[in-house]
């Protein structure tokens, strides 16, 4: 498949910000097994696109995406078991493992509604920028359906523990700003504001070594499970991976700027890099 194949999803670039947008406007983004397909094939590319600094993923027009299609991926797919296998596998392929393995920085920009299996994309990706007035609900009990796929164990990771169990019991939508206080957002801003604040995350990002950046992530991720002294020793081997990877880290640049050129100060931002 082709970027000019797709037809649910579509894919636009921005000096390394690459922006993966939902695109059935008509639908709130609601996710067909169609869809599904389209965002594994491009998930694929895009993890080994050179262009793609900072990964941003959104939807066109009023929603982010309104959950699972309760028509196509659900109703038409109950007749065809291996159509649901087949479409039940992509969506949490790259919704959970392309996603929350994804190389680069995920940013989600939340612009609107975000339902059901999308609090499963909401919490793959490593940082949210969220529109104030976004409006994001648990509303499978309102099918009388439990939040279902991995969205429990989502909820359970990210929330704040009362306020996993109390959206998700109630169903009750809640706002962008609310959706940084309970723990699924970083930053909420104006709607008129949300391209802007995205692009200046990326950017402060993009300026930070990017070997130090997945590492950094990804030790994050990893010493969730482990005792502290796995941790410590975990951590100890995965800074040595980490500096074999990069020569500026080798080099330990940043210490001996502060330290003998005395160029720049650490606690307010980051080096200036050799390379981009
Ligand atoms: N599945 C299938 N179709 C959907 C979905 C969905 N999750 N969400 C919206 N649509 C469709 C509607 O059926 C409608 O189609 P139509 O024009 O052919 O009638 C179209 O998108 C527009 O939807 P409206 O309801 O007319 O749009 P409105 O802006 O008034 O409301 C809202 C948007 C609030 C998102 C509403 O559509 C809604 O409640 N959708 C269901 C959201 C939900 O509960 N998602 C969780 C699904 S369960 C899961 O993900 C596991």
């Amino acid at each position: 498949m082709s970027e000019a194949d797709y037809k649910n999803i579509k894919i636009e670039r921005e000096d390394g910000v690459t922006y993966l947008v939902l695109n059935r406007p008509e639908k709130r983004n609601a996710m067909s097994p169609a869809l599904h397909y389209e965002m594994e094939d491009a998930m694929l590319a895009l993890a080994n696109d050179p262009e793609t600094k900072v990964l941003v993923l959104t939807g066109a027009g009023d929603a982010w995406s309104a959950g699972q299609d309760i028509k196509l991926y659900f109703r038409e797919t109950a007749g065809n078991p291996a159509e649901r296998k087949r479409s039940n596998a992509a969506s949490h392929h790259w919704r959970w493992e392309l996603l929350n393995e994804f190389p680069r920085p995920t940013i989600a920009m939340v612009n609107g509604y975000c339902f059901g299996g999308a609090f499963t994309q909401l919490c793959a990706v490593d940082f949210v920028v969220t529109a104030e007035d976004a409006v994001y609900g648990l509303s499978e009990v309102n099918w009388g359906i439990i939040p279902g796929g991995i969205v429990s164990w989502n909820l359970a990771e990210m929330m704040l523990p009362r306020h996993a169990l109390y959206y998700a019991a109630t169903g009750e939508p809640f706002d962008g700003k609310r959706a940084v206080e309970v723990g699924l957002a970083n930053i909420a801003v104006p709607a008129e504001e949300l391209k802007s604040a995205t692009d200046a995350l990326a950017r402060k990002l993009m300026k930070i070594n990017p070997a130090v950046l997945t590492g950094t992530k990804e030790a994050l991720r990893a010493v969730k499970g482990m005792t502290v002294n796995q941790a410590r020793d975990y951590l100890r081997a995965k800074q040595d991976s980490v500096a074999s990877r990069d020569k500026e880290i080798k080099d330990r640049k940043g210490m001996s700027e502060f330290l003998d050129e005395k160029s720049y100060r650490p606690g307010l931002g980051p080096y200036a890099r050799e390379t981009g």
